[in-house]
């Protein structure tokens, strides 16, 4: 079978044969290039034809190996392992290390690897005077946007990309600093002094550590908690191309430091139709109040008043499996803090909404957002760190999206074309005669 598409350009009754790539699976792997279709041309003077795509709907901007979702039949998968797998046995240094090297760790990289993100923790001290600008009503995720932003200054290799021990130092750096950052921004809401790392600790361990710890020596952070988060974490490391993995590829095309490519991905994640919307999920909710609110709240919905936050998603038209994982996660988180009662009206809203018509025909089933943020709420987050939870560990699935396209012999500076809808040239008009 030839792996090619024959084109007929009917306005000029010529035809064009274009290659098909494949990925690893036709089914979701194949396209053409659509710098081929630029030869279909009706003259000389025509440009040639574009792809018009708002929104990147049907676009592969890439080739990735990183991660794999088959929306239709609800599949996510990092470097080829089933997210259930890698949830149910790993922890989330593990998964990372997976996610940045294509492989899963044998014991003795993992302790390497472990070794120099533990001892990548500690922030610079002024960072504490820059946090300390900050309003005490800042909202903690502008705090860790501009904060890793300002990160990058301190290390003067940061902008060598290319130079491969430069470049692993800053991938050891943000994977290890942005839980101490997110951390700090918390305590600087509260009020709080800073907690320092505790090298002694797991990776969601430590981060439990400088969020709650107070005047004990030692903080301790319950097992069943840590594990939670740290699953949390691996839930959320990584997602293919969407919208903050485009923006750290389209701002790291260009070659600044990965600092400033972070802190973009990090400014896209943070919109509600993206990573804001499990703090967006929770606010609706407690809108909802109770059960017997909700038909009159899925009606609106349905009138198109408003979306159902933590419903939908571009490429799910099944249960996002981290939801399925998620929803049977927080019994267990909380036997230790307890019911939040936001559960009932969550399992409700997707009972009801998985039998109506309009939910069904669109295929929009709960994603991750749906029970992340009752979980991260049994567990003592304000609603504004949740988005700054999911920046954590994504920053490693964003650097391993940024590893690959630096090391891509297709890469180029992202730079899409528009069909241009404007006037064409015209005479000067002088403002007398506006
Ligand atoms: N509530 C009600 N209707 C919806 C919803 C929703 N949450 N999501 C989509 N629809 C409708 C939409 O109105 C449209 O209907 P129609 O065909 O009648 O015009 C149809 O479903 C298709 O929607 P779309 O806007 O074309 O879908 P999209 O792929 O452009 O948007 C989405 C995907 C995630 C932005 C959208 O589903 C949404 O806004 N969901 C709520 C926000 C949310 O939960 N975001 C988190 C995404 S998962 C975490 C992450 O990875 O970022």
């Amino acid at each position: 079978m030839p792996e090619t598409l024959t084109i007929t350009d009917n306005r000029t009754g010529k035809t064009y044969e274009v290659p098909i790539m494949k990925g690893t699976y036709p089914k979701y792997g194949s396209a053409i290039p659509a710098i081929a279709l630029r030869d279909i041309k009706v003259d000389d003077e025509d440009f040639g034809l574009l792809t018009y795509d708002p929104g990147f709907t049907n676009t592969a901007s890439c080739k990735s190996s990183v991660s794999f979702i088959d929306g239709e039949r609800g599949i996510l998968r990092y470097r080829g392992y089933p997210i259930q797998d890698l949830a149910a046995n790993s922890t989330f240094l593990e998964v990372a290390y997976l996610i940045l090297h294509g492989e899963l760790p044998s014991e003795s990289q993992l302790s390497e690897w472990t070794n120099n993100i533990t001892n990548h923790t500690m922030l610079h001290e002024n960072m504490k005077k820059f946090l300390g600008g900050f309003h005490h009503d800042a909202h903690p995720m502008g705090m860790v946007i501009s904060t890793v932003a300002a990160l990058g200054t301190f290390y003067p290799g940061a902008r060598d990309i290319y130079n491969e021990s430069d470049r692993r130092e800053q991938i050891y750096r943000l994977t290890a600093k942005m839980p101490t950052i997110a951390a700090y921004a918390f305590r600087h809401s509260a009020g709080l002094h800073f907690a320092y790392p505790d090298n002694n600790l797991s990776y969601a361990g430590n981060f439990l550590n400088m969020l709650f710890k107070m005047t004990e020596l030692n903080y301790k952070p319950d097992p069943v908690l840590e594990h939670a988060l740290d699953v949390l974490f691996i839930l959320h490391a990584d997602h293919e191309q969407n919208c903050s993995a485009s923006a750290m590829r389209a701002v790291g095309s260009s070659l600044p430091d990965p600092y400033v490519s972070v802190a973009s991905a990090a400014a896209a994640l943070w919109g509600p139709l993206h990573g804001g919307a499990n703090e967006a999920v929770l606010r609706m909710l407690r809108e909802i109040g109770s059960v017997d609110k909700i038909p009159a709240y899925i009606d609106r919905a349905k009138s198109g008043e408003f979306r159902l936050m933590g419903f939908g998603h571009r490429v799910y038209k099944n249960y996002d499996p981290r939801a399925k994982i998620l929803r049977e996660m927080a019994p267990q988180v909380f036997e230790i803090t307890g019911k939040n009662p936001l559960i009932d009206i969550a399992k409700e809203l997707e009972r009801i909404a998985l039998e109506d018509e309009y939910f069904v025909s669109r295929k929009l089933y709960p994603n991750v957002d749906f029970y992340s943020g009752i979980i991260y709420e049994a567990m003592g987050f304000p609603v504004a760190m949740f988005p700054v939870l999911f920046a954590i560990p994504r920053t490693v699935g964003w650097l391993a999206q940024w590893q690959e396209q630096l090391d891509d012999p297709d890469f180029r500076i992202a730079r899409p074309r528009q069909v241009y809808t404007g006037e064409d040239e015209r005479s000067y008009k002088p403002m007398n005669s506006r």
